[in-house]
């Protein structure tokens, strides 16, 4: 199923998601209602209450990436328009940048809210995520773009991220996308591990790794359109 009329639902999305239900879902007692939620997810009238329903029950699970998934959708947003993305395909990365995290929804909520590092069987786990992400939307038959994006979010450039360690263009551009526009909102806000760091030293740290962690083109793409919106 695709989303039609992409800017009406990302319009309802963004409102229902701010105003209604992010509070009403879940909340300590979630990971045993996991499996509940996916079957309630089937009989959701429509895709976009399946997005609301996944987007709020990530947030309650990981307080500290509330609002994440909106920021690194307009982030992404900025990144499209500076390399002249259609309006529909301008919804359609906000929709993937929107789920990306979907798949963490599957970890256990103690490794998403540690407090110190994750040590190497935690990291594992963790980065699990893209994959368990992709595996829940395609049950929904989201579009396959989305699908691709959030299964090769954190690749990187240099081909030694993960899943599937990638190599360049060989990584979906909305992934691409995701990997710079995902780091620079981590970055800039508070973490259990580590505090936010300001924007003029996140903007460098993203500039730093171009060519290693992400495509070129895409961060001089990221460091004009916010220095035009931010400064
Ligand atoms: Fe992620």
């Amino acid at each position: 199923m695709q989303l039609k009329n992409g800017k009406v639902a990302l319009k309802r999305i963004q409102f229902s998601y701010n105003h209604n239900i992010s509070t009403q879902i879940y909340s300590d007692s979630y990971d045993s209602n996991v499996k509940s939620l996916l079957r309630k997810l089937s009989f959701c009238n429509s895709i976009e209450t399946q997005i609301i329903t996944l987007l709020s029950a990530i947030e309650a699970k990981d307080p500290y990436t509330k609002g994440h998934s909106e920021s690194v959708a307009y982030y992404s947003k900025i990144i499209g328009m500076e390399i002249g993305l259609s309006s529909s395909e301008l919804d359609t990365l906000q929709f993937a940048a929107f789920l990306h995290d979907v798949g963490k929804i599957m970890i256990d909520r103690r490794l998403l809210i540690k407090p110190t590092l994750l040590n190497e069987t935690e990291s594992t786990i963790i980065k699990k995520h893209p994959e368990i992400g992709s595996r829940i939307l395609s049950n929904l038959q989201i579009e396959k773009v989305i699908v691709d994006a959030v299964l090769h979010h954190h690749e990187r450039w240099d081909g030694s991220g993960y899943p599937s360690r990638l190599f360049a263009y060989e990584i979906p551009l909305f992934a691409r996308i995701l990997a710079v526009s995902d780091t620079f909102d981590a970055l800039t806000s508070n973490r259990p591990y580590r505090e936010a760091i300001e924007m003029r030293k996140a903007i460098i740290e993203i500039s730093e790794n171009s060519g290693q962690q992400f495509d070129p083109d895409l961060v001089k793409a990221f460091v004009k359109g916010l220095k035009e919106r931010h400064f």
